[in-house]
């Protein structure tokens, strides 16, 4: 907190969209009603998960978190921007910019790990189809969304304990429509390469591995297709 106080930048300006008139209303009207149908459609997903049994399964239990995430991910950014948009001239203050860049990874390390479950829970449907109510049991499912949230706090307080430490001392203005690690960075007076190159590592750590389980178990589930149907690529592709 001391250095907080030490700090001299108490809001930040996002530099944002700026253009003409006519393109500020094309991008809040698209903006907006693309939010609207995340948020319907997210909400819509979470209320038929919890209200028909038929849908009482893992997938459908992962579906539904990954629904929430997607709403709370959209809301930590869309509707400041959109409200941004008239504005000539945008500000965030010091706190706000720090509690979006957390909520923001918090929940995106969230879905990183909920879309590994869902992979994971899709490999198994397919390649240990005798083993999967044993495999998939409640338990497995709240622990992977427990591992989820307990994965996207460590990362998100990781990349923060490298930012708030740092002095910032004038420079406030962010080329974005919203606070992001990456470009907060760019900002404090002094020798920020490390600092650069540890958020840049964290980021790029979480996204690749997940990237790359992801592609593994497609994979894993395009060979077990393939040999099922004895050797019809075409065939397998479909059903993967
Ligand atoms: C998230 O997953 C857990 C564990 O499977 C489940 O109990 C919970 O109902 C799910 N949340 C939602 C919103 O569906």
């Amino acid at each position: 907190m001391d250095q907080l106080n030490d700090s001299m930048v108490s809001e930040f300006v996002l530099l944002g969209l700026s253009s003409s008139w006519e393109t500020k209303v094309f991008l809040m009207l698209t903006f907006s009603t693309l939010y609207l149908g995340i948020i319907v459609g997210n909400l819509f997903i979470i209320i038929l998960v919890i209200a028909d049994s038929y849908l009482h399964s893992p997938m459908y239990f992962l579906l539904a978190n990954l629904s929430l995430i997607d709403v709370g991910l959209s809301t930590t950014t869309v509707p400041k921007m959109i409200s941004d948009l008239p504005k000539e001239h945008r500000v965030i203050s010091f706190h706000s910019c720090m509690t979006q860049m957390c909520f923001m990874h918090i929940m995106g390390g969230v879905e990183m790990v909920l879309l590994i479950a869902m992979a994971f829970d899709r490999y198994t449907a397919i390649c240990k189809p005798l083993r999967y109510l044993t495999i998939m049991s409640p338990k497995i499912c709240i622990s992977f969304v427990i591992a989820a949230w307990v994965t996207g706090v460590v990362h998100a307080l990781s990349q923060f304990s490298f930012v708030i430490i740092l002095p910032f001392c004038g420079p406030n203005k962010v080329d974005s429509f919203s606070c992001d690690f990456p470009r907060i960075i760019q900002l404090p007076c002094t020798d920020r390469d490390k600092f650069e190159f540890a958020v840049a590592a964290n980021s790029g750590f979480m996204s690749m591995g997940t990237f790359f389980l992801l592609l593994l178990s497609y994979v894993f589930i395009l060979v077990t297709v393939w040999k099922r149907s004895s050797g019809d690529l075409s065939k397998a592709l479909v059903t993967l």
